[in-house]
């Protein structure tokens, strides 16, 4: 069942409300600075108030909503600590590293802000408000305090909300359309949900204009979601050292991937789905896609990685064994017309995501900075383009792909899907 895999009736999203604050007293140190971060921040403090922290033991949580609050609040102050100073910290003091490396591997997770603890996990609703309402929602931590990075963030939990019926019509229609009594009707209306949904998705992406700034977003809010991978440019040519302190035996350094939707086990579902392949990275990229499910929480990966397992290349296969048996017949052709409007969907969701990106990264990035505080990835950028890139821009995502090559092919990779018998 969906359960067993921490998806509920609200998709990927949790069943009840974030936790806002974990409920011991022991862990007042923790919710007392992320309380301040965005002011700790502003002043340059947060590094400081870090070291002064006691080293907290993670044996006082007990439910999951508190191991997800705490991975909340561990992700944010380690991602403040690195990039919350003229330059980034190499170093993650065992405050910090210790409790992220229990929590982390509770959930199944890397040590590193993912989705999951930037987006998923971290919103509140005012009162009675509707998950699939953006204006209903809040994010609880922020790094800036700024409307444009709670709304940056509770805007993809609207977008999740609005496909929370997906993962279960996706589980049942593949139990309904193996069954003898399968009918094309079944799966050509799955189809049509499946685009129907998309088409929300999309007009509900454009909304990220309505509150959330393209400056303050590319210049205060972006650099602290960055990971430690491919930040070579930003001074973390060997990653972070994750500092486990004397008594402990395997201090590492690490080179995680930063926060991004590309995490998104919704995303993945609908690219398994509609059989959607990626090919690795033209930019020199390991694969991304595959990659990225290690970021998501450990039920979630179990859920697509077991659907890829029992039904490959998802309802594209299906579509493309009735099209072979009887492409002649009109029911079939309808079929195959529901499918390329679900993939015509998936795509055109990209490509509006593309747009996004240049509104919010490819243009800032060629305007003077901002008077934000942290590492400006800006100049992190340009830095690599003049060293390797013969002067042209070459941008990273937070994620740590070439940016604009790494969307460009996935976004034709889906369309490409079309093309059933590839
Ligand atoms: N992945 C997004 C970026 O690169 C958030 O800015």
């Amino acid at each position: 069942t969906l359960e067993d895999y921490t998806v509920s009736s609200n998709g990927f999203l949790p069943e009840h409300l974030p936790l806002e604050r974990l409920p011991d007293p022991y862990y007042t140190p923790w919710e007392s600075l992320t309380e301040s971060l965005p002011v700790a921040l502003a002043k340059q403090t947060l590094r400081d108030s870090v070291h002064c922290l006691p080293v907290l033991s993670t044996d006082r949580l007990s439910t999951e909503p508190e191991w997800r609050r705490a991975c909340v609040v561990l992700g944010f102050l380690t991602h403040a600590y690195i990039w919350g100073g003229d330059k980034a910290a190499e170093i993650l003091p065992p405050q910090l590293t210790l409790p992220l490396l229990s929590v982390s591997s509770r959930l199944g997770l890397p040590p590193v802000a993912t989705y999951a603890s930037l987006n998923l996990w971290n919103f509140r609703t005012t009162l009675g408000g509707n998950l699939t309402d953006p204006a209903a929602l809040h994010a609880l931590l922020t790094f800036t305090g700024t409307v444009s990075e709670s709304w940056f963030y509770t805007l993809s939990v609207a977008l999740e909300a609005r496909a929370a019926h997906l993962p279960g019509m996706i589980l049942s229609g593949f139990t309904a359309l193996c069954s003898p009594l399968a009918t094309l009707t079944t799966l050509q209306e799955t189809l049509t949900e499946i685009a129907h949904t998309l088409a929300s998705l999309t007009a509900l992406q454009d909304r990220m204009h309505d509150h959330c700034d393209p400056h303050v977003f590319y210049h205060r809010i972006r650099p602290f979601l960055a990971g430690s991978w491919n930040m070579g440019a930003a001074g973390l040519e060997r990653g972070v050292f994750y500092d486990e302190g004397p008594a402990m035996g395997e201090c590492q350094w690490r080179r995680l991937r930063g926060g991004s939707n590309g995490q998104s086990a919704l995303i993945g579902l609908l690219d398994w789905v509609l059989g959607v392949e990626h090919a690795p990275g033209a930019a020199g990229e390991g694969d991304y896609h595959r990659e990225v499910k290690e970021y998501m929480p450990e039920g979630h990966r179990r859920f697509l990685a077991d659907l890829e397992e029992a039904y490959p290349c998802g309802l594209r296969k299906m579509v493309g064994e009735l099209v072979m048996a009887d492409g002649g017949s009109p029911a079939v052709a309808a079929v195959k017309e529901a499918f390329d409007a679900a993939v015509a969907a998936l795509g055109a969701f990209r490509n509006r995501h593309l747009q996004m990106v240049t509104r919010y990264i490819i243009i800032p990035s060629r305007q003077p900075g901002g008077a934000g505080q942290g590492v400006n990835l800006a100049t992190a950028s340009s830095a690599r383009a003049t060293s390797g890139g013969g002067g042209r821009e070459e941008l990273t995502g937070t994620g740590g792909t070439a940016l604009l090559p790494f969307l460009k092919q996935s976004r034709d990779e889906t369309f490409r899907a079309r093309r059933l018998q590839e």
